[in-house]
């Protein structure tokens, strides 16, 4: 059976659950970082932070993506400092190593080296990568399963969505005062659309809204109202990964944790070739943007009433809460926690 009540209100911002999240979740699951045209020449590169590890991204000579933790073998600087480029190797800014394109040390310059130091043994670490849906994604874990089996059938249902005539339309950031798990949580229901969405709440009939949850993924289905083109399908897959359907374009949005009470919202969105970007922006580009700030308007708020100690946990509804509860169910099988539902 599915929990009935939601997480204890701790589990959204103490800095232990963080730690152990990020142990236990964040360096085992694929997380998606960018995508693969900001890397289309070989040596091109991009440098991010993701929980907290800075990593370098590139595109080899043999044109494979490569990934990196952004830290160098001999005193940790950051190996590469800008956030884009393209380069033919990596020289570290703190005392010039050098290393080439598969991360290995190339030279090591006037560093008059101990007869115990061997260069071989001085690679920069490196992340497994994969791509999809020309995204990228990188694993902390070298030994996880591929990103197909990760994605397992939550692959085939954007792939009905998702095709080649797509192409990029923007990117939007935003940070957010709210654990990452209290945004997922309003991610993961449609109870909330009658009173938060007005506009999409005409569009669709959320009384009729159902959830599909299996395979560490939810899939959630809602019926349009006749003269609407707005959704549709969307789809959540453990533990931050979601894409959404929106009239005829695709969106795909991460939530980052930060730290325990930030998270970092990112949107990409999608739209036909055929469709001109002002066309795309003013309906569906205004469209995504003005349910996610309703939504953002009142996530930090429930952040702060998670912390304040008055609340500590609440019921949820068997009918429209089930990914919520889905949701939470795994969060505990992962982090390895009794699960007292
Ligand atoms: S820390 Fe990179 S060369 Fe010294
Ligand atoms: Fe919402």
């Amino acid at each position: 059976m599915a929990r009935t009540k939601t997480l204890p209100s701790d589990f959204y911002h103490s800095s232990s659950v963080f730690n152990q999240e990020t142990e236990s979740i964040f360096k085992n699951e694929w997380l998606w970082v960018g995508r693969s045209e900001e890397l289309s020449l070989v040596g091109s590169y991009i440098t991010t932070d993701i929980i907290g590890y800075p990593i370098i991204i590139l595109r080899d000579n043999s044109n494979d993506l490569k990934a990196f933790h952004n830290v160098c073998r001999h005193r940790a600087a950051k190996v590469v400092s800008t956030k884009s480029g393209v380069c033919k190797h990596m020289i570290c800014p703190y005392h010039g190593w050098k290393y080439d394109l598969n991360g290995k040390l190339m030279d090591t310059p006037k560093f008059y080296a101990n007869d115990d130091f061997d260069e071989d043994n001085h690679s920069l670490f490196k992340i497994s990568i994969e791509e999809r849906f020309g995204l990228v994604f990188i694993n902390l874990n070298q030994e996880s399963k591929s990103l197909g089996e990760w994605f397992a059938g939550f692959d085939k249902v954007v792939s009905n969505y998702f095709d080649d005539n797509l192409v990029h339309h923007n990117e939007l950031r935003f940070d957010v005062h709210a654990n990452w798990k209290t945004y997922v949580d309003n991610y993961q229901e449609g109870y909330h659309i009658p009173l938060v969405h007005p506009q999409l709440n005409r569009d669709v009939i959320w009384q009729d809204y159902t959830l599909e949850n299996k395979d560490e993924y939810s899939i959630h289905s809602v019926p349009e109202r006749a003269n609407s083109d707005q959704p549709g399908s969307f789809g959540w897959h453990f533990p931050n990964f979601i894409f959404n359907i929106y009239g005829r374009g695709i969106v795909f949005q991460r939530i980052e944790p930060l730290k325990p009470k930030w998270c970092r919202v990112v949107y990409n969105l999608f739209r036909p070739k055929n469709i001109s970007e002002e066309d795309f922006e003013n309906k569906e580009g205004k469209y995504q943007l003005e349910v996610s700030l309703e939504d953002q308007k009142l996530i930090p708020e429930i952040q702060q009433n998670l912390q304040a100690g008055i609340y500590n946990e609440g019921p949820l509804s068997k009918k429209y809460e089930t990914g919520v509860a889905y949701f939470h169910d795994l969060y505990l099988t992962k982090l390895n926690l009794e699960n007292n539902k």
